[in-house]
């Protein structure tokens, strides 16, 4: 059973901790039996539903790990904050937010609808699908490879090691993604493409595939968090003002058209993946009493089951509950 309020003024080891959080992934590994695991993608069907886990990083470095952290997953759409990333490290705020608007729009990740509502066409958000590919055609380079490598190299800097492209999980987006084919042929009518549409989706396709742990998405939450700064070595890594926007856009388009609700109840900044992936993050947080992470953590959670709009279901629950319980909220 998972325990109720706490006075977390106590002790804030990582055993106490740990503990805690041993018993709230294996109360909500029961809740993967409401989800689904995504099909849409061939390859993703083979995940196993069962499977919740978490990895906590703290800017202190403390870290908690528990439940299937150790399962490697492809990033899938949170590959779109990196992207997003990227982009306006390379071309400027101003060139990407002229192409891309940071609007949420309360649909699926993937609909088409928006790009035909308004009279500028443009992409609402990042986040979603249609505005995600709009970035991804921003990314310089000639090859999906060339355009990827400043992905990549941003990951390599956060993580000291460089991931690797999952190539099964590649082959079966691109062989079956007609709706981002569909997404992608209306932005090139549209004039919100910059690159070739094949190597546009080529490489959207390729920087889903990235293979990740947990931990990797912990690390990076943990710099976001820190807006942008590695604090190990104090090295900026994303330039401050690129980072709040990132986080911004999570807070407020980062689970699709479960955004509100996950802002008026998880209350942080997040991204989910279809592949049941959430990268979340706690920037540093001023309160009267100690409380877990204080000054600031990332925290990946894997849980493939997912729920309509896409989200793991049980990653979700576990997130809401670890946040009311550390009181995680920006609000
Ligand atoms: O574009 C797609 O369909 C996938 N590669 C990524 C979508 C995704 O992760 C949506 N997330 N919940």
């Amino acid at each position: 059973m998972v325990q109720g309020a706490t006075n977390w003024n106590t002790e804030l080891t990582q055993e106490w901790l740990q503990n805690y959080v041993d018993d709230w992934v294996s109360f909500y590994r029961k809740h993967t039996v409401d989800g689904n695991v995504a099909s849409y993608i061939p390859i993703l069907q083979e995940a196993n539903r069962d499977h919740l886990g978490i990895s906590i990083v703290g800017k202190n470095g403390m870290t908690i790990r528990s439940g299937d952290f150790e399962v490697p997953f492809t990033i899938q759409s949170i590959s779109k904050v990196f992207s997003f990333i990227v982009a306006c490290m390379g071309r400027g705020l101003s060139y990407v937010l002229d192409r891309v608007d940071v609007e949420p729009t309360g649909e699926a990740f993937n609909s088409i609808m928006h790009l035909e509502m308004t009279q500028l066409k443009k992409p609402f958000n990042p986040m979603i699908n249609a505005g995600a590919i709009t970035v991804t055609s921003m990314l310089e380079g000639r090859t999906s490879d060339e355009k990827l490598e400043p992905v990549f190299q941003l990951l390599e800097r956060m993580l000291d090691y460089r991931p690797h492209l999952n190539v099964d999980a590649y082959e079966s987006e691109r062989d079956s993604s007609m709706r981002n084919r569909a997404i992608g042929y209306y932005l090139l009518e549209t004039g919100y493409l910059e690159s070739d549409l094949n190597i546009t989706l080529e490489t959207y396709f390729k920087q889903c595939s990235i293979e990740v742990t947990l931990e990797d998405l912990a690390r990076i939450g943990m710099i976001i968090a820190n807006d942008g700064e590695d604090p190990n070595n104090k090295e900026e890594i994303i330039p401050r003002q690129v980072a709040r926007l990132a986080k911004a856009l999570m807070l407020t388009c980062g689970m699709y058209d479960a955004s509100g609700k996950f802002a008026a109840y998880v209350g942080v900044p997040a991204k989910s993946g279809v592949s049941g992936g959430i990268i979340a993050l706690s920037p540093p947080r001023v309160r009267d009493e100690e409380l877990p992470f204080v000054t600031g953590c990332g925290i990946g959670v894997y849980g493939p089951a997912l729920d309509d709009k896409g989200n793991s279901i049980a990653g979700i629950r576990l997130l809401r509950h670890i946040a009311n319980q550390w009181d995680l909220s920006l609000f």
